[in-house]
Parts: structure tokens; C-alpha cells; sequence
């Protein structure tokens, strides 16, 4: 029986890292309820260009990064570039197209989820 019991320990006990590596991406846990909505939004409107996450593609930046936290672009930089698009001037991807499947309220709950992003990575 002990010896059962001291098996299972170590079974989970390696298959843990296994299964948290599986569950989410490194060092960034499940994303919280309050999020979601943001997150879902995020995904649909701004991951095909900013990346899974935040972390940029291709096609654009990643806002998991120390230009886009709060005090270099504030929340109404965010809700600009939805409404406006952004000319080309960080970066070299070109300029970015206004986003008008997006209502401010979306882009809000967007802004929330990428804050709690930028929260996890330690930028502020
Ligand atoms: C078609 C690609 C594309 C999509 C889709 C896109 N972006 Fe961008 N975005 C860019 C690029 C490229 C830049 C970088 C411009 C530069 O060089 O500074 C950018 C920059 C930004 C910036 C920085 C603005 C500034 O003042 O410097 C914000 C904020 C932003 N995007 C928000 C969003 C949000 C929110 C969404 C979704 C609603 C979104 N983007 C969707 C391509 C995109």
C-alpha cells in the first residue's frame, strides 16, 4: 500500500510539469474570468497582427512590451488607433488600418485584457 501511494507521488509528481506546460503558454496563467470578454475581443479584432497574447507578429508589434504600457500609451492611445489606424512610427510593419468592427466599449474590455498581459510579464 505505501509503496502504491509512493509511486503515485512520483507519477504526478513528474507528470505536473507536463501537464501546466500543456495547459497554457510559459509564464503566463489561465486568463482570469474578468478578462475574457477582452480576451475574445483581443482575438477576434487585434491577434491576427499583435500576436497569441499580445506578443506581436509578423504584421505587428506585440504590446507585451515597455512602449505600450501606460504611461508611454495610455488607454487613449488604444481606443486612436481602433478608431483612426496608426501610421507606421515605432515599427518597420507598415502602418496599421482602422479597426471599424470595433466599438469602444469593445476596445475598453481589449485595453483591460492587454493591461493584465502587460501586468503578468512584469512591465509595470
Ligand atoms: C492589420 C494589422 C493590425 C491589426 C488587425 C491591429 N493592429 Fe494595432 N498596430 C498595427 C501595426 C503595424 C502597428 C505599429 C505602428 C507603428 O509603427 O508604430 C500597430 C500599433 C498599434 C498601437 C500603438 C499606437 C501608437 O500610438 O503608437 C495600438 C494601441 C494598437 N495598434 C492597437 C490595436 C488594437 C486595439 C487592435 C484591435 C482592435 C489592433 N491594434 C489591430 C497593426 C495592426
Amino acid at each position: 500500500m505505501t509503496r502504491g501511494v509512493l509511486f503515485m507521488t512520483v507519477l504526478l509528481a513528474m507528470a505536473a510539469p507536463v501537464i501546466g506546460s500543456a495547459a497554457s503558454k510559459p509564464d503566463v496563467p489561465a486568463t482570469p474570468a474578468e478578462f475574457k470578454a477582452g480576451e475574445t475581443k483581443f482575438k477576434a479584432h487585434c491577434q491576427v497582427c499583435h500576436g497569441e497574447r499580445g506578443m506581436g507578429t509578423q504584421q505587428g508589434p506585440p504590446f507585451v512590451h515597455k512602449i505600450y504600457e501606460p504611461n508611454h500609451h495610455g488607454d487613449a492611445a488604444f481606443q486612436r488607433a481602433a478608431a483612426l489606424g496608426v501610421r507606421a512610427h515605432h515599427w518597420q510593419f507598415g502602418n496599421m488600418p482602422k479597426i471599424s468592427s470595433v466599438t469602444p466599449a469593445d476596445v475598453d474590455e481589449i485595453i483591460k485584457y492587454v493591461r493584465w498581459l502587460q501586468r503578468q510579464a512584469g512591465i509595470y
